[in-house]
């Protein structure tokens, strides 16, 4: 098959999170299963030009009742051989930042930005003379992709192109004033017509799950759980109506990069069968966090956007937060490494100064967060809803036993402890509160002191726990030719 995965995030080139991975990942693994399968991503600044091919010629694209010139430059995704192709577009792209930077954190044209780089997926292709027979759009920023194809090209080479909308947090939706439309290039119909309309303004999300001829998200729980109510973020109703074209494809883990047998980034390795190499990574990580250097205590490491769906206020909150009260009763240690909203960076620099056994890192280091993930005991993830999760993923393979709120990927990739038997591969809880934390860190830590054959057997298990991005290829396999079919009938 023909796959283009248009995506306003691939790793390494541009991440702003677990999309970046997921999407590079999964291209990587269609390409091992014999798909023609190339990524198309703005070329933000950040994106160095140097080691790219410019394509001659400049690319054309429709935008609102005219036309934008765009550059396209070609790479490839590092020991994947996918090819990448970058639409440049200085007025557009020629930024710091992905959707927005520290004083405007969603750029006011983002409508513009992201319409323009949706259409331009088909003009690169038309340039290309490559004809995808998949279209596999991720987020708001493509939610216009579907619908370019089910009516800008309707009668064109792309008539029998199915399209494939991926539902990677519903919690960010694209949402923007109406007077946006006119620079979609489509007509008023459609503002109704293709499901962009949204309480008086344009959800580009939205619009995505509307048009697309099939739908997934990253967990077969959190697939469930968004057609709540509770979870669906004012979009239930439309995934209910949609709920037979939509999946849950659970993400896999990138074992070249997350691998504590090969890591390259560790100060030791280990596996499960000599685990001494955990035990220097756990000395070196409260070196580098500056904590004390003790091998028994129970080290409990996050490594997280800071952001209010990530439990950090329940977490973090001065008021009533539960991370002060884990540190002062509890003989542990806790370290964070994070970056995000304003108010919790600064509360995390105060807490790091007033408790001896708490340290955290405002910033973003893949370096760091391999060593958090190798050295800590335990990894906590409180996370108000989570589409997949891949850093729980990880702390399962190095070892590092996952405290989180049975949600979303959370509760497919994690069993609970049973401390009878002594089975499960975590620590979980029902419901998100400063308590249930609380609770829930020191029955982890209740068994790290008391129950040691116990937490000894749940880091085998944790270890031997297989997340394939081959496995979840095949799915998407499966997918894209139920949407071939679909529109091919
Ligand atoms: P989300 O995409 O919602 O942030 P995921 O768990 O899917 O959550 O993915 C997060 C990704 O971003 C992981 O690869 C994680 O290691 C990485 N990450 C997040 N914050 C940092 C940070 N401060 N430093 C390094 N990596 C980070
Ligand atoms: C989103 C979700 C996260 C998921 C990632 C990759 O950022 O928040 O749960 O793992 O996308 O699919």
């Amino acid at each position: 098959m023909n796959i283009l995965m248009v995506t306003s995030e691939a790793a390494p080139f541009a991440k702003s999170g677990g999309l970046a991975d997921a999407v590079s990942a999964l291209a990587g693994a269609l390409k091992r299963l014999g798909h023609d399968v190339r990524v198309v991503l703005p070329r933000y600044y950040s994106v160095d030009k140097s080691g790219l091919e410019a394509l001659p010629g400049p690319l054309g694209v429709p935008m609102g009742s005219g036309e934008q010139w765009s550059g396209v430059y070609r790479g490839i995704l590092p020991g994947l051989d996918v090819p990448v192709y970058f639409i440049e577009h200085e007025a557009y792209f020629g930024r710091e930042g992905l959707y927005g930077s520290r004083s405007e954190s969603d750029y006011s044209d983002n409508p513009r930005r992201f319409s323009f780089f949706s259409r331009a997926a088909f003009q690169l292709c038309r340039k290309l003379g490559w004809v995808p027979d998949v279209f596999h759009a991720h987020d708001w920023p493509t939610g216009l992709v579907p619908v370019y194809r089910r009516f800008a090209e309707a009668g064109t080479e792309f008539s029998r192109s199915a399209t494939v909308f991926t539902i990677h947090n519903l919690g960010y939706q694209g949402v923007y004033a109406k007077e946006n439309f006119p620079y979609f290039g489509l007509p008023w119909e459609l503002y109704h017509g293709a499901g962009l309309e949204y309480h008086g303004a344009l959800n580009l999300l939205k619009t995505g799950l509307a048009s697309a001829d099939r739908l997934s998200t990253v967990s077969p729980s959190y697939a469930r759980e968004i057609q709540t109510p509770e979870l669906g973020q004012g979009l239930d109703g439309l995934l209910r109506h949609r709920s037979a074209d939509l999946v849950g494809i659970l993400n896999g883990v990138d074992t070249d990069e997350w691998n504590p047998a090969t890591d390259k980034r560790l100060p030791a390795r280990y596996s499960a069968a000599d685990l001494s190499g955990k035990a220097q990574c756990k000395t070196a990580l409260q070196k580098a966090f500056g904590l004390e250097e003790r091998p028994d205590v129970p080290l409990i490491g996050m490594v997280t956007r800071l952001a209010d769906q990530k439990g950090v206020g329940e977490l973090f909150g001065p008021a009533h937060g539960s991370a002060v009260p884990i540190c002062r009763d509890m003989d542990i240690q806790f370290v964070v490494l994070g970056s995000g909203d304003a108010w919790c960076e600064a509360e995390l620099r105060t807490l790091s100064g007033r408790l001896p056994n708490f340290r955290a890192r405002i910033g973003y280091s893949e370096d760091l967060a391999h060593l958090v993930e190798a050295g800590s005991d335990f990894f906590l993830m409180p996370s108000r809803y989570e589409p997949c999760g891949l850093n729980q993923m990880y702390s399962l393979r190095y070892g590092t036993l996952p405290i989180v709120h049975r949600t979303g990927g959370l509760a497919d990739t994690v069993s609970n402890y049973d401390q009878d038997s002594g089975s499960g591969t975590g620590f979980m809880f029902d419901h998100l509160s400063p308590r249930s934390i609380y609770d829930t860190v020191g029955w982890a830590v209740w068994a790290y002191y008391n129950k040691r054959e116990h937490v000894r057997g749940m880091i085998r298990r944790a270890m031997a726990q297989e997340f394939s991005w081959d496995r979840s290829a095949r799915e998407y396999e499966r997918l894209y030719s139920d949407a071939l079919a679909a529109i091919r009938r």
